[in-house]
């Protein structure tokens, strides 16, 4: 099975692609995940979507409908979705071209530094996943938080965190399965 990655922080030292990448390496067994960026895509603009989608976003929804899952990572930014992610998943889940969001069975992670960080960001994310049609696994719902104590020199340390990973991990893999043809 394969999963298509996205991280809601475009820092380089983001504690959430060090979560994205922690999966990606507990998953070899189950499916594998291809991390993209979503730096490159630009501000959704119906104009620009009708005249064709851009190649860069026509490369990012190809990859996200050749997929089997999507696994979003993500911070949150007062208290809300990061707009770069926003703007990612506007583009995937459009209403007026191609949706490839829809019947996407798909999970959300969020890790930040303060104790509840991402509870608020994660409504939204599965908000919005939801009303573009995705399956999104209701639970368990995994907050990383104090993600500045559990994360170091580039790998999740702490073992709690990595239990709770590969349990979610797996469960993922049961929820895609649901889903395959
Ligand atoms: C503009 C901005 C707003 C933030 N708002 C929140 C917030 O509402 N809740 C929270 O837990 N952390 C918030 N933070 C702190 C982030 O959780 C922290 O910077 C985190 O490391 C960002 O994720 P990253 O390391 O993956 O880039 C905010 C950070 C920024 C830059």
């Amino acid at each position: 099975m394969k999963v298509i990655g996205i991280c809601g922080s475009l820092r380089n030292n983001s504690l959430n692609k060090v979560v994205i990448n922690e999966l990606k390496e507990l998953s070899s067994d189950t499916f594998t995940v291809e991390v993209v960026s979503i730096g490159d895509l630009p501000l959704f603009n119906g104009d620009l979507e009708e005249g064709g989608d851009p190649s860069v976003v026509h490369r990012f929804k190809d990859q996200l409908a050749q997929a089997d899952g999507l696994l979003i990572v993500s911070p949150e930014y007062s208290h809300g979705v990061p707009g770069v992610l926003k703007n990612a998943l506007d583009w995937a889940g459009s209403m007026t071209n191609v949706n490839v969001l829809d019947k996407k069975p798909a999970m959300v992670i969020g890790a930040s530094p303060s104790a509840v960080g991402t509870a608020l960001s994660q409504v939204q994310i599965k908000q919005t996943l939801s009303a573009c049609g995705a399956y999104v696994l209701p639970q368990p719902e995994v907050f990383i938080g104090t993600a500045h104590e559990r994360i170091g020199d580039g790998r999740v340390t702490d073992e709690d965190t990595i239990s709770i990973l590969k349990d979610v991990n797996l469960k993922f893999s049961n929820w895609i399965k649901r889903f395959l043809h």
